[in-house]
């Protein structure tokens, strides 16, 4: 929390009015006020003071869509109202991922959170959600329903967008850190969609069919940081079935691994019209339903009522809200009301400033033949940009993916504002086509010294993307252009991977995906060399629609009518399956140039006591300019221990001058040399000797250690 915030004592809020008693006064009433006591007292103490009525209204929201909640509409999706008598105050769920999803507007739209994968940044990420948090407390929010963290198992998968990539060691170092920044404010950060959640196409109903160990080494390690570097307040079940059981009625994900072995103690909240019964959903450790109480409301009053779900069951979902709210603050600091604040613009120069940074750090450089950048165009030349998401101003899909995380910005740089600026800094003139005529588009382009082709795919909630190809044509523009100008570079504004049919004639690719409201401003420095491009794909790109591990129907979009989704690829989702099959792909896991070159050598492995191991070794920067490079540590299992070829376990940015030497260290938790052992339901580290393999991107790993676990 940046200093915004002030301590209210007791705010007594109801819809239109918050009257704040003094601290002592509500302490007095509210025991369980004083901040003295810790979270768990708190809890304890105010469970044993709620009737059932005061429980049953707290685990389902009202319908924010009414007329008696009409200042909620298009503010909140989700709305628990407080409960004065209690001192509780209300709790307002909102989306944000990629910035508070406010349709009264006035919140940052930052990149899309494949793009904050993309910096391997956990420093900003935690700075990200420290603005996510605060801008969502400024608009009246304190559940975001953010980060998603589902792993990128089918690159069409239409929220690819909205999650960290493939890899669960990289998606959960990113959400931990943007967790913890997100409840530094006194704000709830909820975590999601838990567990398995890889496709849209008939998401309500897909089962999605896995085994355990998949499940466990795959699907649970982000929520699995999440809780424990995390500490994350609220979990969000998806929709669908896992084995065909819904996800929010699952006893096996929501209690026996959710609480029995990560050890959750906040809530569990269903995904909007996610919950499916009343009984079965209460005991499996479903603690709220949204948006409203179709089965949490009435039925489950009549179900407590009558005995079927215990008092017990009642008071562990009403202490898991509570718990949450105490331990983040929302007790003692609760939001302003939202109609006060609807109108409010939150977001400040701050986070316009990093929004840009987090653009500029995960944009990736995918190609640069020549190199053809960082551009320096003379006085008096012309750049031709051409396509349309290079003028566009409106966020979707060009700034940003559509959906839920579908953010609305008012101040929005478009990439053509941003370049015509800065090539006017050099005398240099910039000339535009929107695209939708090639020939025109070809023509702008041979009069020009370089072309920027921008390029974008639709990427939505509610639907997964047909292929991997550029929609509406783009292939056909770009061919067309870079016939026009061999000097073209394509800027790509998609969601997660394309296909890119004219890669040979292209000298230059940057992967910008959505890139938020500085788009613009931040694509104009990586282009021109004022910033070093340091992203790294956190998702395989593959070289063709059938390469990569999903390639059977039974696999995506499912069986039966996408019933059932086979996992049959197991543990080789990503690059595991690459790896696994020696192939190559068009750009592999981890990958992305720099305008400089980094130089390995020296790895040495030191074990510690506690079964973790730190990797060192020497980083050089032996090209011309200052830059970052994202040096990442993967572990190759022995044979026995039947796990991919290598895995992810650390990682770390580095900058370094020209010239400039570092010695890094990476440390590597005792978890990196484990299996998940379904028979005894535990980790197992199968002993042999551990290949550790350290490089800039998964391909490219010139270090090679070995390492043996103690037994
Ligand atoms: C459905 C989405 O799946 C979820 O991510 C979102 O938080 C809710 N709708 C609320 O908008």
């Amino acid at each position: 929390m940046r200093g915004r915030v002030i301590a209210l004592g007791a705010a007594l809020c109801s819809i239109f009015a918050c009257t704040v008693a003094p601290a002592s006064h509500a302490t007095a009433r509210c025991p369980w006020m004083s901040t003295a006591m810790s979270p768990d007292a708190r809890t304890q103490l105010l469970v044993s003071a709620m009737t059932v009525q005061d429980k049953l209204a707290l685990v389902t929201g009202v319908d924010v869509a009414s007329p008696q909640w009409a200042p909620l509409a298009g503010h909140a999706v989700g709305y628990v109202p407080g409960n004065p008598r209690l001192c509780i105050p209300p709790l307002t769920l909102n989306d944000g991922g990629a910035g508070v999803s406010d349709a009264q507007v006035g919140t940052t739209a930052f990149p899309a959170p494949i793009a904050q994968a993309a910096t391997w940044d956990t420093l900003r990420a935690r700075t990200l959600g420290d603005a996510l948090g605060q801008e969502a407390w400024g608009k009246g929010i304190d559940v975001l329903l953010a980060p998603d963290v589902n792993i990128a198992r089918v690159p069409e998968n239409g929220r690819n967008f909205e999650a960290f990539g493939e890899d669960p060691f990289l998606s959960g170092q990113i959400a931990a850190a943007e967790i913890q920044g997100i409840q530094h404010n006194p704000v709830i950060a909820t975590v999601k969609h838990y567990a398995v959640n890889s496709q849209e196409t008939n998401r309500w109903y897909l089962s999605s069919n896995l085994d355990d160990r998949t499940l466990r080494e795959i699907y649970v390690p982000p929520f699995e940081a999440a809780i424990d570097q995390g500490h994350v307040g609220a979990v969000m079940c998806g929709y669908g079935l896992i084995d065909n059981v819904f996800s929010c009625e699952d006893r096996n994900t929501l209690t026996s691994i959710l609480r029995g072995q990560l050890g959750f103690d906040g809530f569990v909240v269903s995904d909007w019209r996610a919950t499916h019964s009343v009984g079965r959903a209460a005991a499996a450790g479903l603690d709220m339903e949204m948006p409203t109480g179709v089965h949490f409301g009435t039925p489950l009053a009549q179900a407590v009522a009558a005995g079927r779900v215990s008092s017990r069951t009642l008071d562990r979902m009403v202490s898991g809200i509570l718990r949450s709210m105490f331990t983040v603050g929302v007790f003692d600091h609760p939001p302003p009301l939202y109609e006060n604040v609807g109108q409010t613009n939150v977001s400040t120069n701050a986070d316009q400033i990093l929004a840009r940074h987090v653009e500029e750090e995960g944009a990736v450089l995918l190609k640069n033949a020549g190199p053809i950048l960082p551009l320096h165009p003379v006085a008096g030349s012309t750049i031709a940009v051409i396509g349309q998401p290079a003028g566009a101003l409106d966020l979707a899909p060009y700034l940003s993916g559509g959906g839920s995380a579908y953010v609305a910005a008012t101040n929005a740089v478009s990439p053509l504002q941003g370049l015509t600026a800065r090539a006017a800094t050099v005398g240099a003139k910039v000339a535009y086509a929107d695209g939708s005529d090639p020939s025109a588009a070809a023509a702008l382009a041979a009069q020009a010294s370089v072309a920027i082709v921008f390029a974008y795919d639709h990427e939505t909630e509610g639907e997964d993307r047909p292929n991997l190809e550029l929609p509406d044509d783009q292939d056909t523009l770009i061919a067309d252009v870079v016939r026009a100008n061999p000097n073209t570079i394509v800027v790509l504004e998609t969601g997660g991977p394309v296909l890119m049919p004219w890669l040979g004639s292209v000298p230059a690719v940057l992967e910008t995906w959505y890139p938020g409201q500085q788009a613009g401003v931040a694509i104009a420095a990586l282009l021109f060399g004022d910033v070093n491009p340091s992203g790294r794909l956190p998702q395989t790109f593959p070289a063709s629609g059938d390469q990569g591990p999903i390639t059977t129907q039974a696999q995506w979009p499912g069986a039966n009518d996408a019933q059932d989704a086979a996992f049959s690829e197991g543990l080789f989702v990503g690059y595991r399956w690459y790896d696994h099959v020696k192939a190559t792909p068009l750009f592999p896991f981890g990958f992305g140039l720099s305008y400089t070159k980094f130089a390995y050598s020296r790895l040495r492995m030191h074990p510690m006591a506690d079964g973790s191991v730190v990797a060192t070794f020497t980083l050089a920067n032996v090209g011309t300019r200052a830059g970052v490079e994202v040096s990442q540590v993967y572990v190759d299992d022995p044979p026995a221990a039947g796990e991919p070829p290598k895995q992810l376990f650390g990682f770390r940015r580095v900058f370094l001058k020209p010239g400039q030497t570092a010695n890094v260290k990476i440390l590597l938790g005792w978890r990196a040399f484990a299996q998940w052992n379904p028979n005894q339901q535990n980790w197992v580290v199968t002993p042999g000797l551990y290949r550790i393999l350290v490089g800039g991107s998964s391909r490219s790993l010139p270090l090679r250690s070995f390492y043996r676990p103690p037994r």
